[in-house]
C-alpha cells in the first residue's frame, strides 16, 4: 500500500466505526474515479470492475444515459418528499408494476434494500394478521433489526435484539446438503423442515415467507428447480404470503428474465428491489398486490422514498436495460462466463462448486478434493485477481464463495479479459 492509501485509511478509522471495514484486509483500494467497466485508484491503478459494487453498478460507472438524467433532474427538482406529486415517481411505478410477474402493481419507494424488506415485512404482517416470518438461513436481508433477525449468518446478526418472530428453515443449498442426496430428496428434506418449523415453533399461522432467489451473500446458493413450487403451497396453507426479496436477483441480473424468481416459475405476492435498480442511485422498492398494498393503513412515510434523482436514475437505467436487450446480453455473457469457470473448475481441486444463473456466478473454494471451507485460498484468490487488474467480490457463510457479477451490460472482449486474469490468480493459489 502506498503512502497516499495509507494516509487516507488511517484518517478513514480515526473518524469512522471500526465496523466499516474494506475488501483487501491491510492494502484497500482507495476508489479515485470510475468510468463504465472500470476503476481507478488513487495510486493510477486501473481495474476491470467484475463486482459493480456488489450488483449494485448494474450498467456500468458514470454510464452517460444514466449521468445525463440525473444531471437534469437535479438542477429541476431534487428533493420534495412523498407528500407531493412527481411525475417521475409514478413513470417508475408504472414501469415497474407493467414488468413484474402476476398481480404486482403497487410500489412504495424507499432507500435501502433493508427499508424495502421492512416495508414488505409489515405490509405482509398487516394484511394476513399474522406475525410469523419464515426465511432460509444462509439468508441476508440487511440491517434494520428485522431485517437482521432474518438474515440467517451468525456474523451479520449483531443485533442483540432479535425480531422474536422470525424463525428459519433449511436452505436449498445442494453443495453442502448433508450427505449425498439428490435434488429430489433435498426438496424434500427441505419441506420436512419447513412442515417441522411450522409444527413446532409456530401457532401453524405466518405472516410471510421471504427468501431470495438465488442467495447473494450466502455465496450465490441456486436452489433446484422446482423447490420454490413445493414450498409454496406450504406457505398459503400456513395463511402466509411469499416475499422475493430481489435485491441481488432483480433487474435483469440472473439472465433472460427481468426477476429471479420467474426462473423458478412462481408469482411471489411481494418483491423487494434496490442495489442494481438505480445503477448506484440509492434505492429501495416493495411491490406488492393491491390487497396487500391496501392493508398497510395508517401513517407512514420516507423522506428520501421517490426522491425525484433516484427516481431519474431508475428510470433511465430499466430503460437502458430494455432498450439494449441486456436480458439476453446477461444470459450470454454469462454462459460465456461460466464456460471459463468450469474450465478452472476442471484444472484446480480447490475450486469446490461453481454455480449461479446469467452474471451473477459463485466459486466456492475448499480444501481440494474435500469440501472444507477455504476462506484463506479464497482471500487470496482475491488479492491475486486484484494484482492483475480485475475486481470480484466474496461471500458465503465462511467467507469462502467467490462472488462474480460483471455489469449486465458487459462485453464478449471483458469476459475474456475477466477469464483470463482469474485463471491466471487461480493459478497464483494453487500452491
Ligand atoms: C438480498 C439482499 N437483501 C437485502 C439487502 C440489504 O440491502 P441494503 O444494504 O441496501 O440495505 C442486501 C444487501 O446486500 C441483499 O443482498
Amino acid at each position: 500500500m502506498s503512502q497516499k492509501t495509507a494516509d487516507l485509511k488511517a484518517r478513514h478509522d480515526a473518524v469512522l466505526f471500526p465496523a466499516v471495514t474494506q475488501y483487501y484486509g491491510d492494502s484497500p483500494i482507495a476508489v479515485d474515479h470510475a468510468k463504465d467497466q472500470y476503476i481507478w485508484d488513487i495510486e493510477g491503478n486501473r481495474y476491470l470492475d467484475f463486482f459493480g459494487g456488489v450488483l449494485t453498478v448494474s450498467i456500468g460507472h458514470a454510464n452517460d444515459y444514466v449521468t445525463e438524467r440525473m444531471i437534469e433532474q437535479i438542477k429541476r427538482v431534487q428533493h420534495t418528499s412523498t407528500l407531493y406529486l412527481t411525475e417521475l415517481m409514478v413513470q417508475v411505478a408504472e414501469k415497474v408494476a407493467a414488468l413484474a410477474p402476476g398481480r404486482l402493481q403497487k410500489c412504495y419507494f424507499t432507500n435501502s434494500g433493508s427499508e424495502a424488506n421492512e416495508t414488505a415485512i409489515l405490509a405482509a404482517r398487516m394484511y394476513t394478521g399474522n406475525n410469523t416470518i419464515i426465511a432460509l438461513r444462509h439468508a441476508y436481508s440487511g440491517r434494520t433489526t428485522t431485517a437482521m433477525s432474518i438474515t440467517a449468518h451468525g456474523t451479520w446478526r449483531l443485533s442483540p435484539v432479535i425480531d422474536p418472530e422470525v424463525r428459519h428453515v433449511r436452505a436449498p443449498y445442494a453443495y453442502r446438503a448433508p450427505f449425498e442426496m439428490t435434488e429430489e430428496q433435498l426438496i424434500e428434506l427441505c419441506v420436512q423442515d419447513f412442515e417441522e418449523v411450522l409444527a413446532t415453533t409456530t401457532n401453524g399461522k405466518i405472516a410471510a415467507f421471504i427468501a431470495e432467489p438465488i442467495q447473494g451473500v450466502g455465496g450465490f446458493v441456486v436452489p433446484p428447480q422446482a423447490y420454490f413450487k413445493r414450498i409454496m403451497p406450504l406457505v398459503k396453507e400456513a395463511g402466509g404470503v411469499f416475499i422475493a426479496d430481489e435485491v441481488q436477483t432483480g433487474w435483469g441480473r440472473t439472465g433472460s428474465k427481468w426477476f429471479g424468481i420467474e426462473q423458478f416459475g412462481i408469482e411471489p405476492d411481494i418483491m423487494t428491489f434496490a442495489k442494481g435498480m438505480a445503477n448506484g442511485a440509492p434505492i429501495g422498492c416493495t411491490i406488492a398486490t393491491p390487497e396487500i398494498a391496501e392493508a398497510l393503513q395508517g401513517m407512514t412515510f420516507s423522506t428520501f422514498g421517490g426522491n425525484p434523482v433516484t427516481m431519474a436514475a431508475a428510470l433511465a437505467t430499466i430503460e437502458y436495460i430494455e432498450q439494449n436487450d441486456l436480458l439476453t446480453n446477461a444470459a450470454e455473457r454469462g454462459q460465456q462466463l461460466r464456460t471459463h469457470l468450469e474450465a478452472l473448475q476442471a484444472e484446480f481441486p480447490y475450486i469446490g462448486d461453481v454455480r449461479g444463473m446469467g452474471l451473477m456466478q459463485g466459486v466456492e473454494i475448499v480444501q481440494p478434493n474435500t469440501k472444507t471451507p477455504d476462506p484463506a485460498r479464497t482471500a487470496a484468490f482475491m488479492n491475486a485477481a486484484r494484482q492483475h487488474g480485475l475486481l470480484i467480490g466474496k461471500g458465503g457463510l465462511y467467507g469462502n464463495v467467490l462472488r462474480i457479477a460483471p455489469h449486465l451490460n458487459v462485453s464478449a472482449e471483458d469476459i475474456e479479459t475477466g477469464a483470463q486474469i482469474l485463471a491466471k490468480a487461480a493459478a497464483d493459489v494453487a500452491n
